[in-house]
Protein backbone atom coordinates (compact mmCIF):
# COMPACT_ATOMS: atom_id res chain seq x y z
CA UNK A 1 0.00 0.00 0.00
CA UNK A 2 1.24 3.25 -1.08
CA UNK A 3 0.25 5.07 2.70
CA UNK A 4 1.19 8.59 1.53
CA UNK A 5 -0.93 8.32 -1.54
CA UNK A 6 -3.64 6.62 0.24
CA UNK A 7 -4.11 9.17 2.95
CA UNK A 8 -3.73 12.36 0.47
CA UNK A 9 -6.76 11.01 -1.16
CA UNK A 10 -8.46 10.72 1.88
CA UNK A 11 -7.55 13.64 3.26
CA UNK A 12 -8.50 15.27 0.27
CA UNK A 13 -11.98 13.87 0.46
CA UNK A 14 -12.86 14.99 4.10
CA UNK A 15 -11.34 18.17 3.16
CA UNK A 16 -14.38 18.39 0.22
CA UNK A 17 -16.83 16.72 2.27
CA UNK A 18 -16.26 19.42 5.43
CA UNK A 19 -16.51 22.32 2.83
CA UNK A 20 -19.60 20.97 1.38
CA UNK A 21 -22.05 21.23 4.46
CA UNK A 22 -20.80 24.85 5.45
CA UNK A 23 -23.14 27.38 5.59
CA UNK A 24 -24.06 29.86 3.33
CA UNK A 25 -22.83 33.75 4.01
CA UNK A 26 -26.02 35.51 3.75
CA UNK A 27 -28.39 37.31 5.64
CA UNK A 28 -28.12 39.95 8.36
CA UNK A 29 -26.12 37.69 10.81
CA UNK A 30 -24.06 36.56 7.68
CA UNK A 31 -20.92 37.72 9.78
CA UNK A 32 -20.87 34.86 11.90
CA UNK A 33 -20.73 32.37 8.89
CA UNK A 34 -17.71 34.10 7.20
CA UNK A 35 -16.37 33.81 10.89
CA UNK A 36 -17.02 30.17 10.79
CA UNK A 37 -16.04 29.78 7.60
CA UNK A 38 -12.49 31.25 7.98
CA UNK A 39 -11.41 29.10 10.68
CA UNK A 40 -13.25 25.81 8.64
CA UNK A 41 -11.90 26.59 5.48
CA UNK A 42 -8.39 27.16 6.45
CA UNK A 43 -6.59 23.56 5.80
CA UNK A 44 -6.85 22.31 9.12
CA UNK A 45 -5.26 18.27 8.66
CA UNK A 46 -8.70 16.74 8.72
CA UNK A 47 -7.72 14.09 10.71
CA UNK A 48 -10.80 13.94 12.79
CA UNK A 49 -12.67 12.94 9.75
CA UNK A 50 -10.13 10.70 8.22
CA UNK A 51 -10.30 8.70 11.22
CA UNK A 52 -13.75 8.57 11.19
CA UNK A 53 -13.76 7.25 7.54
CA UNK A 54 -11.28 4.97 8.03
CA UNK A 55 -12.69 2.89 11.30
CA UNK A 56 -16.34 3.27 9.80
CA UNK A 57 -14.41 1.24 5.86
CA UNK A 58 -12.86 -1.18 8.43
CA UNK A 59 -15.49 -2.12 9.99
CA UNK A 60 -17.23 -2.96 6.35
CA UNK A 61 -19.40 0.67 6.10
CA UNK A 62 -21.05 1.50 3.14
CA UNK A 63 -19.44 4.50 1.55
CA UNK A 64 -21.90 5.26 -0.80
CA UNK A 65 -23.79 6.60 2.07
CA UNK A 66 -24.04 10.14 2.86
CA UNK A 67 -24.76 9.54 6.99
CA UNK A 68 -21.09 8.94 7.25
CA UNK A 69 -20.27 12.08 5.79
CA UNK A 70 -22.44 14.25 7.53
CA UNK A 71 -20.95 13.31 10.91
CA UNK A 72 -17.53 13.99 9.57
CA UNK A 73 -18.33 17.32 8.81
CA UNK A 74 -20.12 17.52 12.19
CA UNK A 75 -17.12 16.22 14.12
CA UNK A 76 -14.89 18.65 12.15
CA UNK A 77 -17.07 21.70 13.12
CA UNK A 78 -16.53 20.42 16.79
CA UNK A 79 -13.29 20.56 16.69
CA UNK A 80 -12.94 23.62 14.72
CA UNK A 81 -15.05 25.34 17.71
CA UNK A 82 -12.58 24.12 19.93
CA UNK A 83 -9.64 25.84 18.19
CA UNK A 84 -11.79 29.32 18.07
CA UNK A 85 -12.46 29.14 22.02
CA UNK A 86 -8.83 27.67 22.59
CA UNK A 87 -7.51 30.76 20.97
CA UNK A 88 -9.07 33.26 22.66
CA UNK A 89 -7.43 35.93 24.63
CA UNK A 90 -9.16 34.56 27.87
CA UNK A 91 -7.60 31.21 26.82
CA UNK A 92 -4.41 30.56 25.61
CA UNK A 93 -4.39 34.09 23.99
CA UNK A 94 -2.72 32.81 20.11
CA UNK A 95 -2.75 35.07 17.25
CA UNK A 96 -1.69 31.91 14.56
CA UNK A 97 -3.85 28.79 13.79
CA UNK A 98 -3.21 26.45 10.59
CA UNK A 99 -1.17 29.23 9.61
CA UNK A 100 -3.21 31.78 9.61
CA UNK A 101 -4.46 34.69 12.39
CA UNK A 102 -6.54 33.33 14.58
CA UNK A 103 -10.67 34.00 14.44
CA UNK A 104 -10.74 36.40 16.90
CA UNK A 105 -7.86 38.82 15.46
CA UNK A 106 -9.17 38.48 12.25
CA UNK A 107 -13.27 39.03 13.36
CA UNK A 108 -13.20 40.20 17.02
CA UNK A 109 -13.76 38.60 20.25
CA UNK A 110 -17.56 38.75 20.50
CA UNK A 111 -17.75 37.11 16.57
CA UNK A 112 -14.88 35.03 17.43
CA UNK A 113 -17.19 33.09 20.36
CA UNK A 114 -20.18 33.64 18.57
CA UNK A 115 -18.62 31.28 15.95
CA UNK A 116 -17.56 28.91 18.25
CA UNK A 117 -21.04 28.64 19.56
CA UNK A 118 -22.72 28.68 15.73
CA UNK A 119 -20.18 25.54 14.45
CA UNK A 120 -20.74 23.56 17.74
CA UNK A 121 -24.67 24.02 17.33
CA UNK A 122 -24.20 23.65 13.61
CA UNK A 123 -22.38 20.43 14.19
CA UNK A 124 -25.66 19.21 15.33
CA UNK A 125 -28.16 20.13 12.96
CA UNK A 126 -25.50 19.05 10.04
CA UNK A 127 -25.13 15.58 12.21
CA UNK A 128 -29.37 15.02 12.54
CA UNK A 129 -30.44 15.88 9.00
CA UNK A 130 -29.18 12.81 8.15
CA UNK A 131 -32.22 11.00 9.82
CA UNK A 132 -33.49 11.92 6.50
CA UNK A 133 -31.53 10.19 4.78
CA UNK A 134 -33.02 7.13 6.21
CA UNK A 135 -29.46 4.96 5.48
CA UNK A 136 -29.22 3.58 9.39
CA UNK A 137 -31.77 3.20 11.93
CA UNK A 138 -33.13 5.35 14.55
CA UNK A 139 -31.45 3.64 17.29
CA UNK A 140 -27.86 3.77 15.67
CA UNK A 141 -28.24 7.71 14.89
CA UNK A 142 -29.16 8.15 18.07
CA UNK A 143 -25.63 6.41 19.67
CA UNK A 144 -23.77 8.53 17.05
CA UNK A 145 -25.24 11.43 18.13
CA UNK A 146 -24.77 10.86 21.98
CA UNK A 147 -21.23 10.28 21.35
CA UNK A 148 -20.65 13.07 19.41
CA UNK A 149 -22.43 15.58 22.13
CA UNK A 150 -21.12 13.63 25.21
CA UNK A 151 -17.30 13.34 24.29
CA UNK A 152 -17.54 17.13 23.45
CA UNK A 153 -19.43 18.44 26.51
CA UNK A 154 -18.32 18.42 30.37
CA UNK A 155 -17.44 14.94 30.29
CA UNK A 156 -14.96 15.27 27.08
CA UNK A 157 -13.89 17.70 25.42
CA UNK A 158 -14.67 20.73 27.67
CA UNK A 159 -14.30 19.11 31.19
CA UNK A 160 -10.48 18.75 29.98
CA UNK A 161 -10.46 22.30 28.99
CA UNK A 162 -11.37 23.41 32.41
CA UNK A 163 -8.70 21.51 34.36
CA UNK A 164 -6.39 22.71 31.48
CA UNK A 165 -7.32 26.66 31.74
CA UNK A 166 -7.86 26.07 36.06
CA UNK A 167 -4.45 24.68 36.37
CA UNK A 168 -2.08 27.25 34.56
CA UNK A 169 1.22 27.84 36.09
CA UNK A 170 1.02 24.79 38.19
CA UNK A 171 3.24 21.76 38.73
CA UNK A 172 0.61 19.27 37.77
CA UNK A 173 1.19 15.33 37.94
CA UNK A 174 1.32 13.00 35.76
CA UNK A 175 -1.80 11.67 37.08
CA UNK A 176 -3.81 15.16 36.38
CA UNK A 177 -1.81 15.72 33.16
CA UNK A 178 -3.36 12.32 32.05
CA UNK A 179 -6.97 13.25 33.52
CA UNK A 180 -6.50 16.83 30.71
CA UNK A 181 -4.98 15.14 27.56
CA UNK A 182 -7.89 12.10 28.09
CA UNK A 183 -10.78 14.51 28.15
CA UNK A 184 -9.07 18.37 26.14
CA UNK A 185 -7.96 15.45 23.31
CA UNK A 186 -8.74 12.08 23.37
CA UNK A 187 -12.39 12.74 23.96
CA UNK A 188 -12.43 13.74 20.04
CA UNK A 189 -10.62 11.73 18.83
CA UNK A 190 -12.38 8.96 21.09
CA UNK A 191 -15.57 10.56 19.54
CA UNK A 192 -14.26 10.60 15.56
CA UNK A 193 -13.39 7.27 15.91
CA UNK A 194 -16.16 5.08 17.80
CA UNK A 195 -18.77 7.19 15.70
CA UNK A 196 -17.60 5.42 12.65
CA UNK A 197 -17.51 2.20 14.29
CA UNK A 198 -21.31 2.67 15.24
CA UNK A 199 -22.10 4.04 11.78
CA UNK A 200 -20.77 0.88 10.12
CA UNK A 201 -22.44 -1.18 12.32
CA UNK A 202 -20.02 -2.59 14.79
CA UNK A 203 -21.00 -4.28 18.49
CA UNK A 204 -20.73 -3.00 21.78
CA UNK A 205 -17.58 -4.52 22.44
CA UNK A 206 -16.08 -3.70 19.23
CA UNK A 207 -16.88 0.41 19.85
CA UNK A 208 -15.94 -0.09 23.22
CA UNK A 209 -12.21 -1.62 21.85
CA UNK A 210 -12.34 1.35 19.18
CA UNK A 211 -12.74 4.13 22.55
CA UNK A 212 -9.41 2.00 24.39
CA UNK A 213 -7.34 2.33 20.92
CA UNK A 214 -8.90 5.79 20.31
CA UNK A 215 -7.50 7.40 23.87
CA UNK A 216 -3.89 6.11 23.30
CA UNK A 217 -3.68 8.07 20.27
CA UNK A 218 -5.29 11.17 21.69
CA UNK A 219 -2.84 11.11 24.60
CA UNK A 220 0.21 11.00 22.53
CA UNK A 221 -1.25 13.54 19.75
CA UNK A 222 -1.21 15.80 22.64
CA UNK A 223 2.00 15.27 24.00
CA UNK A 224 3.80 15.51 20.43
CA UNK A 225 1.16 18.57 20.35
CA UNK A 226 3.45 19.59 23.21
CA UNK A 227 6.79 18.74 21.64
CA UNK A 228 5.73 20.61 18.40
CA UNK A 229 5.38 23.78 21.00
CA UNK A 230 8.63 23.33 22.13
CA UNK A 231 10.59 22.33 19.16
CA UNK A 232 8.75 22.34 16.70
CA UNK A 233 8.85 24.82 13.03
CA UNK A 234 6.33 27.54 13.50
CA UNK A 235 5.58 27.71 9.55
CA UNK A 236 5.58 24.21 9.25
CA UNK A 237 3.35 23.23 12.41
CA UNK A 238 0.80 27.02 11.59
CA UNK A 239 0.67 27.44 15.29
CA UNK A 240 2.87 29.89 17.26
CA UNK A 241 5.64 27.87 19.33
CA UNK A 242 6.01 28.49 22.91
CA UNK A 243 2.12 28.74 23.67
CA UNK A 244 2.22 26.44 26.68
CA UNK A 245 5.16 28.19 27.94
CA UNK A 246 3.84 31.71 27.64
CA UNK A 247 0.68 30.79 29.61
CA UNK A 248 2.39 28.78 32.13
CA UNK A 249 1.40 25.49 30.97
CA UNK A 250 3.40 22.73 32.46
CA UNK A 251 2.68 19.86 29.89
CA UNK A 252 4.04 16.20 29.71
CA UNK A 253 6.54 17.11 27.13
CA UNK A 254 7.89 19.79 29.45
CA UNK A 255 7.86 17.52 32.91
CA UNK A 256 9.33 14.76 30.49
CA UNK A 257 12.17 16.61 28.47
CA UNK A 258 11.41 16.45 24.72
CA UNK A 259 13.58 13.12 24.02
CA UNK A 260 11.12 10.75 26.65
CA UNK A 261 8.40 12.53 25.67
CA UNK A 262 9.08 11.39 22.01
CA UNK A 263 9.51 7.92 23.57
CA UNK A 264 6.17 8.62 25.03
CA UNK A 265 4.19 9.19 22.24
CA UNK A 266 5.65 5.91 19.96
CA UNK A 267 5.02 3.50 23.20
CA UNK A 268 1.64 5.08 23.78
CA UNK A 269 0.98 5.19 19.47
CA UNK A 270 2.53 0.93 19.84
CA UNK A 271 0.22 0.22 22.74
CA UNK A 272 -2.67 1.26 20.42
CA UNK A 273 -1.44 -0.21 17.32
CA UNK A 274 -0.86 -3.72 19.55
CA UNK A 275 -4.36 -3.51 20.65
CA UNK A 276 -5.53 -3.28 16.98
CA UNK A 277 -3.68 -6.01 15.88
CA UNK A 278 -4.89 -8.19 18.42
CA UNK A 279 -8.23 -7.89 17.50
CA UNK A 280 -7.44 -8.61 14.15
CA UNK A 281 -8.88 -5.91 12.85
CA UNK A 282 -6.37 -5.92 10.20
CA UNK A 283 -6.86 -2.79 8.16
CA UNK A 284 -3.02 -1.57 6.98
CA UNK A 285 -4.35 1.94 6.66
CA UNK A 286 -5.99 3.11 9.92
CA UNK A 287 -2.52 1.13 11.42
CA UNK A 288 -0.02 3.10 8.99
CA UNK A 289 -2.39 6.27 9.98
CA UNK A 290 -1.93 6.01 13.92
CA UNK A 291 1.95 5.18 13.20
CA UNK A 292 2.37 8.39 10.66
CA UNK A 293 1.28 10.59 13.88
CA UNK A 294 4.10 9.69 15.86
CA UNK A 295 6.44 12.13 13.76
CA UNK A 296 4.58 14.58 12.48
CA UNK A 297 5.55 18.19 12.33
CA UNK A 298 2.98 19.68 11.76
C1 LIG B 1 -5.07 20.78 17.50
O1 LIG B 1 -5.54 19.71 16.76
C2 LIG B 1 -5.57 20.68 18.91
C3 LIG B 1 -5.00 19.56 19.66
C4 LIG B 1 -5.74 18.65 20.16
C5 LIG B 1 -3.57 19.47 19.88
P1 LIG B 1 -4.94 19.38 15.32
O2 LIG B 1 -3.46 19.28 15.42
O3 LIG B 1 -5.65 18.20 14.76
O4 LIG B 1 -5.29 20.70 14.51
P2 LIG B 1 -5.70 20.91 12.97
O5 LIG B 1 -7.11 20.48 12.83
O6 LIG B 1 -4.78 20.12 12.09
O7 LIG B 1 -5.55 22.39 12.76
C1 LIG C 1 -6.09 22.24 23.32
O1 LIG C 1 -4.74 21.97 23.52
C2 LIG C 1 -6.87 21.19 22.72
C3 LIG C 1 -8.27 21.66 22.50
C4 LIG C 1 -9.26 21.08 23.07
C5 LIG C 1 -8.54 22.79 21.63
P1 LIG C 1 -3.76 23.09 23.02
O2 LIG C 1 -4.13 24.42 23.58
O3 LIG C 1 -2.37 22.63 23.23
O4 LIG C 1 -4.07 23.09 21.46
P2 LIG C 1 -3.34 24.04 20.43
O5 LIG C 1 -1.87 23.78 20.53
O6 LIG C 1 -3.70 25.45 20.76
O7 LIG C 1 -3.89 23.58 19.10
MG1 LIG D 1 -5.25 25.16 25.16
MG1 LIG E 1 -3.99 26.33 22.54
MG1 LIG F 1 -0.75 23.01 21.95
Amino acid sequence: MDFKAEFDKARSEAEDIVLSYLPKEEGLQKTVMSSMNYSVDSGGKRLRPVLMMSVYKMFGGNTENKTIRAFMAAQEYIHTYSLIHDDLPAMDNDELRRGRKTNHVVFGEAMAILAGDSLLNYAYETAIKSYAYGEVSGDILIKAIDILATKAGIYGMVGGQVVDVETEGKDNDYETLDFIYRLKTSALIESSMMIGAVLAGASKDEIKNIELIANKVGIAFQIQDDILDIEGDEATFGKPIGSDAKNGKVTMAGKLGTDKAHEAVASLTGEAVAILDSLGYNDEFVKELLLSLINRKK
